[in-house]
């Protein structure tokens, strides 16, 4: 299991790595049990969690000299630390760092700025090209940056990525789950709140998982994750950050949902953890960093009577692959990983990318 990596710059507390006997235990079980698949979910409370600061500074001050300006319009960006949280726990440089569905680039953009080489796939057209400019103000800062983006339909993956097939070290993803949550606000005088950038391109348009039924998203994402699968190495990790999501002020358990299609798709959950989207401040205090929208939904809330609180963190849910045989002879950590990598830089790759 990777530690800490000191060239984080945040002060989070380290994820409470699971011990690698533990690991080779649960390995050893599932295989007995399933006699010879090593496809099984972990024993129920042996997934264990931690809290990440991530919101000590505002997503703002996060983003701020990294991102393009086009980068706002994005209706659900991932807040920069809770990739790089991920990357920097889970991976050591020079490891591949995968998202599927990578919006503007937040995981590559994070991973680029930590040693780490990068891929992403994006279904929008628009948002990938963002992306790829993004990686470009990273080549900036960091010429040596390997890193590349595609356009597709994650649900394609290893049509598309079928060269990074076994190589990936972590997976840091985010499902779209509907405009309800997403999106920026702009209060009018006298003229109500209007919303805006929250809608993923055609809304008709069936291949954006945004744009279908709650159902058809699990099924697909499910797809996605058992594509991830194939692409990790054994020991890789997926992070997926989500949160739980309303309709009509009914609480959809979203992160126990994807839990199961994680397994599903022959992950094993090793953790679920909180990344704070409030700040702790000296006093022991978390200031939440809700956005204007939220707040504006939870009062109008309280006013009909039902008692909301503010979500101040998302969860973020961790899967492992199961080890091999073999791999689970080797020493520890990631760096100690006998499976081939491609040495060929990313940008490569015989799939078309965005330029
Ligand atoms: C929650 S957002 C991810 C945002 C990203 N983490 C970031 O920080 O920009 C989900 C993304 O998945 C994309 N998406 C939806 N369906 C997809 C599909 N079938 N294949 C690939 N990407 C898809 C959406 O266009 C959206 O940009």
């Amino acid at each position: 299991m990777p530690q800490a990596t000191p060239e984080f710059p945040g002060d989070d507390s380290p994820t409470v790595p699971i011990p690698r006997a533990e690991i080779d235990r649960i390995d050893r079980r599932a295989r007995s049990r399933a006699a010879g698949s090593v496809h099984e979910i972990s024993p129920p409370g042996s997934v264990s969690g931690s809290v990440w600061m991530t919101a000590q500074q505002s997503p703002g001050a996060q983003r701020k000299g990294r991102y393009i300006a086009e980068s706002t319009a994005h209706p659900a960006k991932m807040l920069p630390a809770v990739a790089a949280h991920a990357i920097a726990h889970y991976t050591t440089p020079g490891e591949l760092v995968l998202d599927p569905m990578c919006g503007i680039g937040t995981t590559l953009v994070e991973a680029a700025h930590l040693g780490r080489r990068a891929i992403g796939l994006e279904y929008e057209p628009h948002w990938a090209q963002v992306a790829a400019a993004n990686l470009d103000l990273a080549r900036r800062a960091r010429p040596e940056v390997d890193a590349a983006v595609f356009q597709g339909d994650a649900r394609q993956l290893l049509h598309v990525l079928p060269e990074v097939r076994g190589q990936v070290a972590l997976v840091v993803t985010s499902p779209p789950y509907g405009p309800s949550t997403h999106g920026q606000v702009s209060v009018v005088p006298g003229g109500g709140v209007h919303k805006y950038h929250h809608l993923y391109g055609n809304t008709l348009d069936r291949g954006n998982l945004a744009n279908i039924g709650h159902h058809r998203l699990l099924s697909g994402f499910t797809r996605i994750l058992t594509g991830c699968a194939a692409l990790l190495r054994p020991g890789g990790h997926i992070a997926v950050t989500l949160r739980p999501w309303r309709e009509h002020a009914e609480l959809i358990d979203l992160p126990a949902q994807i839990q199961a299609c994680g397994t599903h798709a022959g992950l094993i959950p090793v953790e679920r953890c909180v990344a704070l989207l409030a700040r702790h401040d000296d006093n022991g205090q978390i200031i939440p960093r809700g956005s204007f929208f939220q707040r504006d939904f939870l009062r109008k809330q309280r006013e009909r009577g039902l008692p909301l609180h503010l979500i101040a963190h998302e969860d973020v849910l961790i899967f492992r692959t199961p080890l091999t045989e073999e791999d689970a002879e080797q020493p520890t950590g990631p760096a100690s990983t006998n499976h081939t990598r491609t040495s060929r830089p990313l940008a490569e790759l015989a799939t078309e990318q965005v330029a």
